[in-house]
């Protein structure tokens, strides 16, 4: 079954960091560089490299001021601001926090961020202040390049070119209960092509996708829980273990995650700074 690419697998010191793979298919944490300080223009294109070769980056001990996080997403884009959930004085950043009053918590099933945009976030950063006190809390992330490229030829051929709408009121609409959002919806393509790679990934998630355009609404529900079960495979994803201070930084057009909430009525919390990007083709 395992037909797709993996990335470098050994640790590899590029010239001013050191890039140590999770798995041979997703993740890797990043050593030497402190994010809380302006990256300099190496640092920057081999940052941008280790996330092109690995979806998503792990950087532990950081310590930054919210300023500090958004320059930091700065450096990679310009910031989205979240269509419902963004922080009292900083609409670009979005806490993530869980508590014992919690009765849900942000990512909890498969999804890629903010997908019913018509422009959906490139990357996110989740900077993990708090973790739970015994444990838990951790994020599963999942690779799309190669949940697309292990799809047999013949549902290659029929997915390719089709698209799916994405709708916000399908998460928002039933977490919020505020009744008066109006709330993105968007239509993509079900294969994206990475603007960097050139690679195709699989762009549907159970988080946001309610359709398959053109199809019955039977039809489009069986294939789209067939992929949904095709991505959870384990054969292409990584499991973060958070601990304060750690960064995770993912590459929303060819990842997936999930937040595993498994520590209830434990407290997590952190900040999460989203870099804006470009209509999927
Ligand atoms: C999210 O951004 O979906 C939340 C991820 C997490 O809390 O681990």
């Amino acid at each position: 079954m395992k037909r797709f690419d993996v990335a470098e697998r050994p640790s590899v010191d590029y010239e001013t960091i050191r890039v140590s793979p999770l798995t041979p298919t997703i993740g890797a944490t990043i050593e030497g560089i402190d994010l809380a300080r302006p990256m300099t223009d190496q640092q920057f294109a081999e940052v941008h490299r280790a996330l092109a070769n690995h979806l998503v980056i792990f950087f532990r001990d950081q310590r930054m001021s919210i300023e500090q996080h958004k320059a930091l997403g700065r450096r990679f884009g310009e910031l989205h601001v979240h269509p419902v959930y963004g922080m009292k004085g900083h609409p670009e950043v979005l806490e993530i926090k869980t508590d014992e009053n919690s009765k849900g918590v942000a990512g909890e099933v498969w999804h890629t961020d903010v997908s019913c945009d018509a422009q959906p976030p490139m990357g996110s950063i989740l900077y993990m202040h708090e973790v739970p006190v015994n444990g838990g809390g951790d994020t599963l992330f999942a690779n799309m390049y190669a949940a697309w490229e292990t799809l047999s030829e013949p549902i290659r051929t029929m997915l390719d070119g089709m698209r799916a709408v994405h709708d916000g009121d399908y998460t928002y609409g039933v977490r919020q209960k505020q009744g008066q959002g109006e709330y993105p919806k968007s239509s993509h393509p079900i294969a994206r092509t990475h603007p960097v790679t050139g690679r195709k990934a699989l762009y549907v998630n159970n988080g946001f996708t309610t359709r398959i355009e053109g199809l019955r609404r039977s039809e489009s529900d069986a294939i789209l829980q067939m992929l949904y079960r095709h991505i959870e495979l384990d054969d292409f994803k990584c499991r973060f273990h958070w601990a304060p201070g750690s960064v995770a930084f993912w590459d929303n057009r060819c990842t997936q995650h999930l937040a595993v909430w498994d520590y209830f009525p434990h407290r997590r919390y952190g900040h999460r700074v989203t870099v804006a990007g470009d209509t999927p083709v």
